[in-house]
C-alpha cells in the first residue's frame, strides 16, 4: 500500500487504520494477480480446449463470459474481487469519518492559488446519482454536512488501498504521462489553457500545471464533494487550479477556450448518448489547433479476446454499467462523429512516465503502439497507459 498524503487534507491514521487498509489492499493485489493468473490458466488448459474440442470455439468476450460464469474459479475470482472492493470503502472511510469536521472547515478556507465555483443548482446527471459508482457508496456526489468533503476524501484515500501504489506519487501518474507525452512528441506545441473534464478530486489534474507552468489550467465535474476537497488539495500543494462545477455534456465556456482538453478514466463512465454530447462540447470549446487528449480503457477491437472478456468485467460486476459499450466503439469514429477529421486522430500506449523516467518514457513513444496484458491495466510488472484524441484544425 503507498500512502501519498502530502498534503494537507491528509487524515492521519491509527496503527488500525494502517492495517486494515494494508490487508484489503493485499487481498487486491492478490486478486488480481494471483486469482486472476489462476483464472487464466482454467481457462487455457481446461475451459477453451474443451469448447473448441466440442466446434464452438469461444471467439468472443461474451461467449468466454458465458463459459467461465458457472467455473469454480470464475466465482471464486469475482466474490473476492467485489468483496475487496467494497471493503477498500469501508477501511478508509473510518478516518474520514472521524476527521470530517476538520476537513470540511480546511476545505471552507480562502483560496490562495485557484479557485473553487460551485453551482448548487446543476442538474446531476443519473450516470453518477443512480447508482454507487464502482461500488463506492453514496457515488461521487452524496453530502454529509454542509460544504462537505467526504466523497472527495474517501476517493483520495480508496486509492492507495485500491492501486497498491500503481497510480504513483500523489495518485497523479496518468496526468503525468499524458502532459508528458505532449510535451515531448510535440515540444513546439505551449497551450495556455488547459481542461480537464471529469477530474473528480483533480489528481490528474495537477501535473498539467508542473508539466506546463505558463498555462491555466482549469477542472471541471458535476459533484461538488470531490471539487470541494480537490481544490483543498491543490491549494494546499500550493499549486494554482480552477475547479468549477459543471457538467462536461453541456459546458457552460465559450467556443474556442482551451488549447487542451483533457480527461482521465472519464468516458467509460458515461452512457453513449453522453459521450457524443461530450466530444460535440469539446470539439467546441477547443481552439482550432488545440488538442483533445484522453487517457482510457484501450478499445475492444485493439485488445486480444482474453483481455477484453477480462477487462469488461466491471460493466456486469462492479457498479460499470456503461464501461462495455464504450470500449466496444471506434474511437476514430467517435471523434468524427463530434467533428474531428480523421487525419488529425491521434493514439498511443505508452509506460508510465513517473515509473520509467523521462529518457525511457522518451525512447518508448518513438516507438510502435502495443496491445497486450499491460495495457491499460495495473500491473507492478509495468502498466502501459492507452491515449487517444486528435487535433482540432
Ligand atoms: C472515474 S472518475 C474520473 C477520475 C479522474 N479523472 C482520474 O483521473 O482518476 C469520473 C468523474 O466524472 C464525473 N462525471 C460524471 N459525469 C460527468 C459529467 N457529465 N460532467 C462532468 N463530470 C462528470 C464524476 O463525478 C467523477 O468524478
Amino acid at each position: 500500500m503507498s500512502l501519498s498524503h502530502d498534503h494537507e487534507m491528509a487524515v492521519s491514521l491509527t496503527q488500525q487504520d494502517r492495517s486494515r487498509r494494508a490487508f484489503v489492499s493485499t487481498l487486491r493485489s492478490h486478486v488480481l494477480q494471483r486469482m486472476s493468473g489462476d483464472l487464466r490458466q482454467h481457462f487455457e488448459q481446461a475451459v477453451e480446449p474443451e469448447y473448441a474440442k466440442s466446434g464452438s470455439p469461444l471467439d468472443t468476450p461474451e461467449a468466454i463470459h458465458e463459459a467461465l460464469k458457472g467455473e469454480f474459479s470464475f466465482k471464486a475470482y469475482s466474490s473476492v474481487r467485489t468483496a475487496a472492493q467494497e471493503m477498500v470503502f469501508d477501511v478508509v472511510s473510518d478516518a474520514v469519518d472521524r476527521e470530517l469536521e476538520v476537513l470540511n472547515a480546511k476545505a471552507a478556507k480562502p483560496a490562495k492559488h485557484g479557485t473553487l465555483t460551485l453551482n448548487p443548482t446543476l442538474p446531476l446527471p443519473k450516470s453518477v446519482t443512480g447508482i454507487d459508482v464502482h461500488l463506492s457508496p453514496g457515488s461521487y456526489h452524496a453530502e454529509h454536512a454542509e460544504d462537505d468533503v467526504t466523497a472527495g476524501a474517501v476517493y483520495d484515500n480508496s486509492i492507495d488501498v485500491f492501486a497498491f501504489g500503481q497510480f504513483g506519487k500523489r495518485h497523479n501518474d496518468i496526468g503525468t504521462t499524458l502532459s508528458n507525452y505532449l510535451r515531448l512528441k510535440y515540444p513546439d506545441f505551449a497551450p495556455s489553457s488547459i481542461l480537464d473534464c471529469g477530474c473528480t478530486i483533480g489528481h490528474n489534474t495537477l501535473p498539467w500545471a508542473e508539466t506546463y507552468p505558463a498555462a491555466e489550467v482549469t477542472a471541471i465535474d458535476v459533484a461538488a464533494p470531490v471539487l470541494r476537497y480537490g481544490h483543498a488539495r491543490a491549494e494546499s500543494m500550493g499549486i494554482a487550479a480552477h475547479f468549477k462545477q459543471m457538467d462536461a455534456t453541456a459546458m457552460d465556456f465559450d467556443d474556442a477556450q482551451f488549447d487542451v482538453v483533457f480527461s482521465s478514466m472519464f468516458m467509460h463512465e458515461l452512457p453513449l448518448k453522453h459521450i457524443h454530447r461530450y466530444l460535440k462540447e469539446a470539439f467546441r470549446v477547443l481552439k482550432p489547433g488545440g488538442i483533445l487528449w484522453q487517457m482510457e480503457l484501450p478499445p475492444m477491437n485493439a485488445m486480444p479476446n482474453y483481455e477484453n472478456f477480462y477487462m469488461n468485467w466491471d460493466t456486469s460486476y462492479n457498479n460499470e454499467p456503461y464501461y462495455g459499450t464504450f470500449r466496444k466503439q471506434d474511437y476514430r469514429q467517435l471523434l468524427l462523429d463530434a467533428g474531428f477529421s480523421a487525419d488529425d486522430f491521434i493514439e498511443a500506449t505508452m509506460p508510465r512516465y513517473t515509473f520509467v523516467g523521462e529518457a525511457a518514457f522518451q525512447e518508448a513513444i518513438q516507438g510502435t503502439n502495443t496491445f497486450d496484458t499491460l495495457t491499460g491495466r495495473m500491473d507492478p510488472k509495468g502498466t502501459r497507459w492507452y491515449g487517444f484524441g486528435a487535433w482540432k484544425r
